[in-house]
Parts: structure tokens; sequence; C-alpha cells
């Protein structure tokens, strides 16, 4: 049985069940490597203050270095009797130098302790998804430098509605992980503060200096109030919330790219390598990978709904409910930076059918929009121009064919400003070069938007 930091007041040992219930070491040891690195920076912080001498500082810098790589050659010995991550590093270090070892707590408590190891965590996966998320983004960019060309119908309500280039389609989910990237960025701002040496909840009596080892350890501000420092959990839930979005992205695009890639749509050649098959119907190609990135949606979300009923009703300072924050934060990151990576690739490797997409781009009416608008600008009210192009659509509907196949009788008699120019916008490709808003699928604006994500995405 390990001896246990907290031996002192107990007349007891604690039950192996207990030990079984409350341990997180078998999740918790991936924060190894950062609870190694604030160690360090607390030992050398200690030691300029007059708490450590330069030689014990040493020792215990080289002793935590010498457990660090035996954690990483598979060489380190885990029990659930030391509880946690924390306590297995300080346990094999006190085995390492004895008294020295027992130093490296002063002002410190496993309290603030995990909050600044899994501060520096999040902060080490957000920049992970961060350049995931370049990646995404380039593959998109790629995708629309390479189908510029070719035009899609655009849907409201999944019914076509107007024409729109493909790379529009494309750049649309740039922008969407660009404000995911945006909202990392505004995370991490608060991510990035040193809690450390807020010590159990009150602060410390012993004379440390917290802003030097915010400075070893790169955090830009050091938190002010040792009761919220080792209650505080936003940043957590706020990380959580910024993956779920990104979840929520990829889970649009995925169900799209579905849909496009049946029979019913035709849209869109996936990757044989990036689908599987049916093990019973021969003829199965099926995009199961698209399937689990929309359905890992749902463990993301149900994370940070877990993190924010975790946190609901919590009075300060720590409780050991916190504990359970590691789990759905570690599964979030995991899920979404796997989604992401299976993203990129498969994004690029797709192909768009052009040929079923432009032997079915005048059906549906896409042109209809446009029609309404060239009234518009030779001075019919919006109302009116629509209820005229209604009544155009509704003929060309009984005949079966698209606007642009309507004899010019038909405009002519539908209003007095309509003449053969009105040929010019019918068709998708003529409403498509129509266009002219800023923001909207207009070829010149959208090929200067692929222009500016191309040199912006070289910056990153
Ligand atoms: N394993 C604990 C956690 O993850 C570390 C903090 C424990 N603190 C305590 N006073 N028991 O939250």
């Amino acid at each position: 049985m390990a001896k246990k930091p907290w031996d002192g007041v107990f007349e007891t040992a604690t039950d192996s069940r207990v030990e079984e219930f409350t341990e997180s070491i078998s999740y918790d040891r991936r924060l190894y490597v950062h609870d190694i690195r604030a160690s360090i920076a607390h030992a050398q912080m200690l030691a300029k203050a007059g708490l450590l001498t330069a030689d014990e500082c040493q020792q215990i810098e080289q002793g935590l270095l010498a457990i660090r790589q035996q954690i990483e050659q598979g060489q380190f010995e885990y029990s659930t009797s030391r509880e946690d991550i924390h306590m297995h590093i300080e346990a094999a270090l006190v085995e390492r130098l004895g008294d020295v070892g027992r130093k490296l707590h002063t002002a410190r408590s496993r309290n603030d302790q995990v909050s600044t190891d899994l501060r520096l965590w999040v902060l080490a996966s957000g920049d992970e998804l961060d350049r995931l998320l370049v990646d995404l983004q380039k593959a998109f960019v790629g995708r629309a430098e390479q189908d510029r060309d070719v035009i899609l119908p655009a849907y409201t309500h999944t019914q076509r509605a107007q024409p729109v280039l493909a790379a529009h389609y494309w750049l649309a989910y740039c922008e969407k992980l660009e404000r995911d990237r945006q909202r990392w960025a505004d995370c991490r701002k608060r991510v990035n503060t040193l809690t450390l040496g807020t010590a159990a909840v009150a602060g410390t009596t012993l004379p440390i200096d917290r802003n030097e080892t915010a400075r070893l350890l790169g955090f830009e501000r050091i938190a002010a109030n040792s009761l919220d420092a080792s209650s505080d959990r936003d940043f957590a839930v706020e990380f959580a919330f910024v993956c779920a979005l990104i979840a929520e992205h990829l889970s649009t695009w995925a169900e799209e790219w579905i849909l496009w890639s049946t029979y019913e749509f035709g849209f869109l050649k996936l990757p044989q390598a990036f689908c599987t098959g049916s093990s019973i119907m021969p003829q199965k190609v099926n995009p199961d990978v698209l399937e689990i990135v929309r359905g890992k949606t749902a463990r993301v979300i149900g994370n940070l709904q877990s993190l924010l009923v975790l946190i609901k009703g919590l009075p300060l300072a720590y409780n050991r409910d916190l504990q359970e924050d590691k789990e759905p934060l570690f599964d979030t990151f995991d899920t979404v930076a796997a989604c992401l990576a299976i993203a990129a690739p498969l994004v690029a490797g797709a192909e768009l059918r052009r040929e079923a997409i432009a032997a079915r781009l005048e059906h549906g009416y896409l042109d209809a929009t446009t029609l309404m608008e060239h009234l518009i600008l030779r001075g019919v009210p919006q109302r009116t121009a629509h209820g005229i192009v209604g009544e155009l659509v509704r003929k060309a509907m009984h005949a079966g064919v698209p606007l642009a196949e309507l004899p010019l009788a038909d405009f002519e008699q539908a209003s007095p400003q309509l003449d053969k120019s009105v040929y010019d916008v019918l068709g998708s490709q003529s409403a498509v070069a129509a266009f002219k808003s800023y923001g909207s699928t207009s070829p010149a604006q959208v090929a200067e938007q692929i222009r500016s994500w191309q040199k912006k995405l070289e910056q990153v």
C-alpha cells in the first residue's frame, strides 16, 4: 500500500474500492508533459524566491526530466493508489531525491496544479486544432480553384433556389472555419492565464513570485483571485464550445456531401479510398467517413453539455467534481481533431460530376429570381415583378420547358418591359454572370475571394 501524502491525520488506510473509484490516473496521465513543465517552472520560481537552493532546484529539474523520459519510454509504473498524474510524478521524484523531492509541493496544491496543467493542455490542443482548421481551409480553397467554372444549384429548404458557382460553396465553408479559428483565438486569451501559486484556495503566506512563474511558462497574465482561480473551469467550457461549433460545421458539410453523393443528386464522386462497402450488397459504395463525422458531433455536443452541468451549482472553490472535466474535454479534442484530419484529404480527393450537374442545371427555374430583378431594373415594382415571373414559371412548367425556351411572345405578353434582351439573363450561366452585390456569387467577386483566401492561407 503506497503512503498517501495526507497520511498524518488518517488512522486507517484508504479502502481499495475508494482508490479505484476516485482515481484519475487512467486518463489524466496524458497531462504528464504539462505537469512536468509546470513543476520545473514552479521549482525555478521557488529557487529565485529563496525557497529552494540552486542545487535543490537543479536536482528537482533533472529528476523531473528523467521522469519524463521514463514515461516516454514506457518505463513508468502507474498505480491507482497514487490517484492522479500529479501524485505519481511527485512520488516518483521523492523516490529519486528524498527530502529534496518533498520540497517541490511548496506553495502549491493539486488544485492550482491541475488547473495549470489543464490550461497548458488546452493551449497546446487549441493550437493543434487551429493548424488542422487551416489545412481544411486550404483543401476547400484548392477545390475552389479547381472547380471555378462549375455552376451548382444553391438550395433553400433543400429546394433548388438560385445558381451559384461551386467555388462559392467551398468558400462558404472557409468562412465558417475562419470564425472557428477566430473563436479559438479569442478563447485562447482567457485560457492563457496562470493559476499556479493560488495554492489550495486562499493563496500562500510564502514569498512566491507568480509573475516569474507566468514568465517562465509563457502565460500572458496571472489570475487575480485565488478562490476564482481554483474553481474556474470557464476556459474548459469555452474550449468545448469552440470545438462543438467546429463539429457542427463539419456535420453540415458531411450531411451535404452525403446527399450530394447519392444517386439521386449525383453531384459528387467521393474518393473510393474514403468510402466503405457493404457486407451483403455488392454494389454499395458508402460514405461512412462522412456519416461518422456527422455522428461524432453528438458526443462533442454531449461533452459540452456535460461540462456545463458539471459546474452548475458548484460552490467555490475546488470540489472533486471538477476531476470529471477531463474525460469530456479530452474526448472532445480527440474527436474534433480526428474529424478535421480526415476531412481535409476527403475534400481534396472528391470530384464534382460536372456532366451530371450540367445536365440538370436548367431544371428547377434557378434563373427566375434573376428575371425578376431584370424587371425591377426596368422600373417594375418588386411585388409586381414577382407576380409576372411567377406566371411565366407556371406557363413554362405546363409546357415542360425552362424559362429560356418560352417564345418571345409569352414574355412580351407578360410585361411591356420585356423584349428579346430577356434571353440574355435567362439560363443558369447568364443568371450567375448577372450577380453584382458584395458577397454574392458574381464570378468576378468569387475570383477575387479565391485570390484573397489563397493569399491569406499562404501566410498562415
Ligand atoms: N485529480 C484531481 C483533479 O483532476 C486533482 C486535484 C485534486 N485535489 C484534491 N484536493 N483532491 O481534479
